[in-house]
């Protein structure tokens, strides 16, 4: 039974599960070793929660009670009655490392620990523990109150009754729970790579300006936002790093290669929405140039872009990092898809999927563009995954 919840880390990821935790009933600790971060951790969630109260979401008794769930502390010890604790700390594993050495002598055999980390290794995390056996992998996306999506990463040290136990507890606080393998990306980050990679290699190519690619994917693919205004929302800084590391941790396979023209957007301070420009600009916006409507074109791109990723939703199944059903989940839960890549596949047809594929790896000769072989397979034998 898992009752009391600690949280590490006061920041954007710790304060959303935080909140998802007492809004579910369970008393919270929320450390932090800066003191003023707590301070408006509290502060922002008290709003959080006036706001929901103004829509009627919540009662000011129900908001009331969930503040009084959650006690904000630079004190580790008071972790020592946790069931479950989650880290979401600085990405940096030595930080973590230390964090969690310092924790675990501090709680019980039974607590569970967690981390809600994005680009390290559930395995490389839990390796300083004493019980290993307890570490996993609970990656939630933000803002953690409203997005429906997270991914269980059991580790290679990691218990059945771990994984079981955390996979019915985030269920229980009606999330979409998709398990997968403790590989880089996990399902989300490393299936989306192309929507970021393949745009900016269409434009670096001089096939379409940002405007352009934006309106085929939206307009034509029904994806909620273009690749390059979600690149402006993230951050080109974040977005970039989050390439870098997916690239660095695969041994280079040429399928993840970042771009030049995000890292010199990054360089130059156009991070996007928060610096006022990106690959739009959000102070003059009269200065961005208008999408080349041309549906050729617009088709073009979008079958480019939409077959890589269908390739790589493809991969993750072929290496079992998680089963069709979560892959189809994890993009439409966790990234708002308009369809799971795999369902889309199957209503294109994967015989199609390979001849758009085939052709850009004929025409470029680039290992990036090589179909997968399951795809190939299961065109072939004219298969579908659902
Ligand atoms: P953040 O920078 O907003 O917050 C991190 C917090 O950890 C800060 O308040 C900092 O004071 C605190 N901290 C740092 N070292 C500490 C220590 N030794 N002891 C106690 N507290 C410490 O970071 P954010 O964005 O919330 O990310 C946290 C984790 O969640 C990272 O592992 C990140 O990869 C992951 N993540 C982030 C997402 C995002 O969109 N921001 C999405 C999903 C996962």
């Amino acid at each position: 039974m898992i009752s009391n919840i600690g949280i590490i880390g006061a920041g954007t990821m710790g304060c959303g599960i935080a909140q998802v935790a007492a809004q579910n009933k369970h008393k919270v600790v929320v450390v932090d070793k800066d003191k003023l971060q707590l301070e408006k951790a509290k502060a922002g969630l008290d709003k959080i929660l006036s706001r929901l109260c103004e829509k009627e979401r919540i009662t000011i008794q129900d908001k009331e009670a969930i503040l009084h769930r959650i006690t904000f502390t630079t004190d580790l010890n008071q972790l020592s009655n946790s069931d479950l604790i989650i880290e979401a700390i600085i990405e940096k594993l030595g930080v973590k490392h230390d964090v969690l050495k310092d924790l675990e002598p501090l709680v019980s055999d039974s607590c569970i620990i967690a981390s809600n980390t994005s680009s390290l290794s559930i395995a490389s995390i839990g390796s300083v523990l004493q019980k290993a056996n307890r570490v996993i992998g609970i990656h939630f996306f933000n803002p953690a109150p409203l997005m429906p999506l997270v991914e269980i990463i059991p580790a290679v040290q990691t218990d059945e009754k771990t994984l079981n136990a955390a996979n019915d507890l985030i269920k229980n606080w009606g999330k979409t729970v998709v398990k997968c393998k403790d590989t880089p990306g996990f399902i989300v980050n490393r299936v989306a790579r192309p929507f970021y990679g393949e745009a900016l290699r269409i434009y670096e190519e001089g096939i379409a300006d940002f405007a352009t690619i934006d309106w085929a994917l939206t307009e034509l693919g029904g994806f909620k936002m273009g690749p390059f205004t979600l690149m402006d929302y993230i951050g080109n800084d974040v977005n970039y790093m989050v390439t870098e590391s997916v690239f660095k941790a695969f041994y280079y396979d040429p399928r993840f290669k970042p771009s030049f023209t995000q890292k010199r957007h990054a360089e130059a301070g156009f991070l996007g929405r928060k610096s006022g420009r990106g690959y739009f600009n959000y102070i003059n916006p009269e200065k961005n140039t208008a999408a080349n409507k041309d549906k050729t074109l617009g088709l073009y791109i979008l079958n480019r872009v939409r077959c890589m990723l269908i390739n790589e939703a493809i991969d993750a199944v072929f290496m079992n990092v998680a089963s069709p059903v979560d892959i189809d989940l994890a993009m439409t839960k966790g990234v708002n898809y308009p369809k799971g890549l795999l369902q889309w596949a199957d209503e294109l047809g994967l015989d199609e999927i390979l001849n758009q594929l085939q052709h850009l790896f004929d025409y470029y000769g680039e290992d990036r563009y090589r179909p997968n072989p399951l795809l190939r397979k299961m065109a072939a034998d004219k298969a579908t995954f659902f």
